[in-house]
């Protein structure tokens, strides 16, 4: 099975496997302000996240590397979407084009479409550092995103089974490239401890890709015969990891993601601690639906969820909604009493 084919089964199941309908951010509950003092027409919902200025805090994530003419069509639409939006734009895996220029323009097209956007670039936790500046270079990119995925290498027939070296790669990938490092999971979260180390080797950004959305363990044992269904369950619930990521109170950016469906759960990604919320599985399944217009029309009306919960909530901006009282209620409470942090 070439790499192309790899990652159209992959669309094709993420939209088949879809979303689960609980979410560990329904464990979330805003506390009601009925004197926000606050107006829609005054919410500022720029960040900065890594260092870079965003003019707003979604980001569509990641999802289409593998090349060839579908994955260029599918950037070319989620960098169109992107530009009507404001909204930053992470490709997919660039590694089959670093490693042949005929698919370069599969991944051009992004910047060509979104040309004052913020785009990520995007490689796995094998790269080396020249690599990481070529894929920088091809997209003219604003960040390097490096996706962290054992559990989907181990439920591959074909996957990696030796997860060695990654840290040292990591951090030599940082010394080596002029923009931001964001490390990203996709989709089984991160722990307060990950959190840490990265944060020492100079990573600027996390984006704890938790549990609770796109399940990459689901999606592969589509694809094999005897099924490890146990890793389906595997993983850091979103609300926890954030909360866990939070809860160092580090230098280093939070970005929230793993089944953000709408702007109500961005809104509360970001009460947890986070600065942007970054979304895979729900824009695909709009873009899927109805091509570009739908999935901006998606993206337009998250941003219109966040603002009003900002009105309520009383913050006018995304460093105030960060501040704003939340509730932790269920499973992720007992989560996090269990991990010892408030
Ligand atoms: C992904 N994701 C992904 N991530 C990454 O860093 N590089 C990649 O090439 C891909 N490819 C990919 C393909 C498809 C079809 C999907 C749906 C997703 C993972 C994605 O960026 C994200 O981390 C997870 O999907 C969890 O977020 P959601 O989907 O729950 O919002």
């Amino acid at each position: 099975m070439t790499r192309s084919e790899r990652k159209r089964d992959h669309i094709q199941y993420a939209l088949s496997t879809g979303m689960p309908s609980w979410n560990s951010l329904d464990d979330i509950r805003f506390v009601h302000n009925s004197l926000p003092e606050t107006s829609v027409s005054e919410i500022d919902v720029s960040v900065i996240n890594g260092g870079l200025a965003l003019s707003s805090p979604f980001i569509i994530n990641a999802m289409t590397g593998g090349g060839g003419t579908e994955t260029e069509h599918i950037n070319r639409s989620l960098a169109r979407a992107a530009a009507e939006t404001g909204a930053a734009m992470a490709v997919g895996s660039q590694m089959g084009a670093v490693k042949d220029e005929r698919e370069w323009y599969t991944f051009e097209t992004v910047r060509a479409n979104h040309p004052n956007g913020r785009v990520f670039a995007n490689l796995g936790s094998e790269l080396t550092p020249d690599q990481a500046v070529k894929a920088v270079e091809m997209l003219k990119a604003d960040a390097l995103q490096i996706h962290l995925n054992v559990i989907q290498e181990l439920v591959m027939p074909e996957g990696d089974r030796d997860f060695r070296g990654a840290i040292d790669r990591i951090k030599k990938t940082v010394q080596a490239v002029d923009v931001p490092v964001i490390v990203k999971e996709t989709g089984f979260g991160m722990s307060a401890e990950n959190v840490k180390a990265l944060e020492r080797i100079g990573v600027s950004v996390v984006d704890i890709g938790g549990h609770g959305g796109t399940n990459f363990s689901r999606i592969e044992n589509q694809r094999r015969e005897r099924h490890l269904s146990f890793f389906d369950e595997w993983g850091i619930p979103t609300a926890a990891s954030i909360a866990e990521a939070a809860s160092l109170k580090s230098t280093l950016s939070l970005t929230a993601s793993g089944g953000i469906r709408n702007g109500v759960e961005a809104a509360k990604a970001i009460a947890l601690g986070a600065d942007a919320a970054a979304l895979a599985g729900s824009v695909l399944a709009a873009l899927k639906n109805g091509g570009r217009e739908e999935a901006a029309s998606f993206l337009h009306q998250c941003m219109d969820e966040l603002k009003m919960v900002m009105t309520a909530s009383g913050a006018s901006t995304i460093s105030e909604l960060k501040t704003v009282p939340v509730v932790i209620e269920g499973k992720t409470k007992e989560w996090l009493n269990e991990r010892g942090i408030d």
